[in-house]
């Protein structure tokens, strides 16, 4: 029998019967040949949404929705007042999988049903929180929910914010697939006791070691940079090579001196995903090219010397190739470490289940990230096969899934009670 976390006669089970089954229903909301598009308020996202509620209130628990369209569920604890929290995000990127996000806010409801059915009475209130927009996937702010949530971005400036379709995020939220009709919406974001988040790993360190479980000592911080090369249009056939200003010859140019510079800095990931030329002509010298650089680094002094690259880099191809190159930095989140004591109380949850864990950054960026502004944050990892996440064929075995709830489970009494005693 499990030895029950508060040291009574209850025990907590290591299985959760609708863990596959939510994960299941919700990978097909949004779900296309590429893998799952479920951006922020879309159709696919108010679904998610919906699901998650109706879950919550199957289980009795008193379900809220905030102005930046995260929802909570909450499980009473013997005291009112701040809870611990525990969550993810629904959202997905447009080719994502079916485990990133959803997998944290799924297995935030399982383990407060795994509470009752222990039968175990927390101090505080413990609510599962469905973040909204953490990847950015629409609106160009990542961690848009929890970036909220946590004051680190302020909501009127998030009502502001347009898709590429004109829609600001304030129409959206107002649209069918904003708000959720029927869930009272609470008044400002009142800060947590505490929050631990459990998400797939999304890199190959777990499954390379062979360890099944990880105990996240950092996230990496993150810049982000919109990125417009002014060159000149011409027609393909005339204007002779030497008197060219091509824009997405000079954006080829950029992009190979940042994976350089990226290199040299060390422990430094730099991605440039997005591109987008200008008219995208075959017989039409590209005139202009649009993209977005990604940025991150756990070291705050490389995250530094990624944003005076990009700067750098820039202009220099600018002078190189005639053309003008405007940067402009969109997003960027400092490095966050999770917080020692809640640390310690995940490692002795693992403990108590007889697995081994690993300590181990995160190159993720995730939720925990912001809301570590406002409280102390912990995040457990399970592993993902191949390291693979944010392609459809994203995947973890379920016997990981399930043994991720139960760590997160016990982790959550666990903080529940360290927490207390700080009261
Ligand atoms: O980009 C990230 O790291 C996260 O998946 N939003
Ligand atoms: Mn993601
Ligand atoms: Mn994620």
């Amino acid at each position: 029998m499990d030895r029950a976390p508060s040291g009574g006669e209850v025990s907590l089970k290591t299985s959760h019967s609708s863990l596959a089954g939510r994960l299941a229903q919700l990978a097909q909301l949004g779900a296309t040949e590429a893998g799952i598009d479920r951006r922020l308020f879309s159709a696919a996202d108010a679904r998610a949404r919906e699901l998650f509620v109706q879950w919550a209130r199957g289980s009795h628990y008193a379900v809220e929705q905030d102005r930046a369209g995260n929802v909570f569920a909450r499980r009473a604890g013997r005291r009112d007042g701040a809870a611990v929290l525990s969550g993810s995000h629904l959202d997905t990127v447009p080719t994502g999988g079916a485990y990133d996000g959803a997998y944290g806010a799924v297995a935030a409801l399982c383990a407060l049903e795994e509470l009752d059915a222990a039968g175990i009475t927390t101090e505080h209130p413990v609510e599962a929180v469905a973040w909204a927009g953490e990847e950015g996937s629409r609106f160009p702010l990542g961690c848009l929910g929890s970036g909220a949530f946590a004051g680190l971005n302020d909501l009127a400036a998030i009502d502001a914010l347009s898709d590429e379709d004109g829609v600001t995020f304030a129409a959206a939220r107002a649209a069918a697939n904003g708000l959720l009709a029927g869930v009272p919406v609470r008044d400002g974001f009142p800060a947590p006791a505490g929050y631990v988040e459990l998400h797939i790993e999304q890199g190959p360190v777990l499954e390379r070691c062979g360890v099944r479980l990880g105990n996240v000592t950092a996230i990496a911080g993150q810049a982000r940079f919109e990125v417009e090369v002014h060159g000149e249009a011409g027609h393909a056939g005339t204007v002779p090579m030497e008197l060219r200003r091509d824009a997405l010859g000079a954006a080829a140019m950029l992009v190979l001196e940042l994976e350089v510079a990226a290199l040299a800095i060390g422990e430094a990931v730099l991605t440039v995903g997005r591109l987008v030329v200008f008219p995208n002509q075959t017989n039409v010298i590209p005139g202009r090219v649009a993209l977005r650089v990604d940025a991150r680094s756990v070291d705050e002094a490389r995250l530094t010397a990624l944003r005076t690259a990009v700067e750098e880099c820039s202009a220099r191809v600018a002078a190189a190739r005639g053309v003008r190159i405007e940067t402009v930095l969109i997003e960027e989140r400092r490095p966050v470490a999770m917080e020692p004591r809640l640390r310690t109380a995940v490692a002795a949850a693992i403990a108590e289940l007889g697995e081994r864990a690993i300590d181990l950054p995160s190159g993720a960026g995730h939720d925990a990230m912001c809301v570590a502004a406002v409280a102390p944050v912990a995040m457990i990892f399970v592993p993902s096969a191949g390291g693979r996440s944010h392609v459809g064929n994203e995947y973890t075995a379920p016997e990981d899934l399930q043994l991720g709830v139960a760590a997160l489970t016990r982790s959550i009494a666990a903080i529940d009670r360290l927490l207390s005693k700080d009261r």
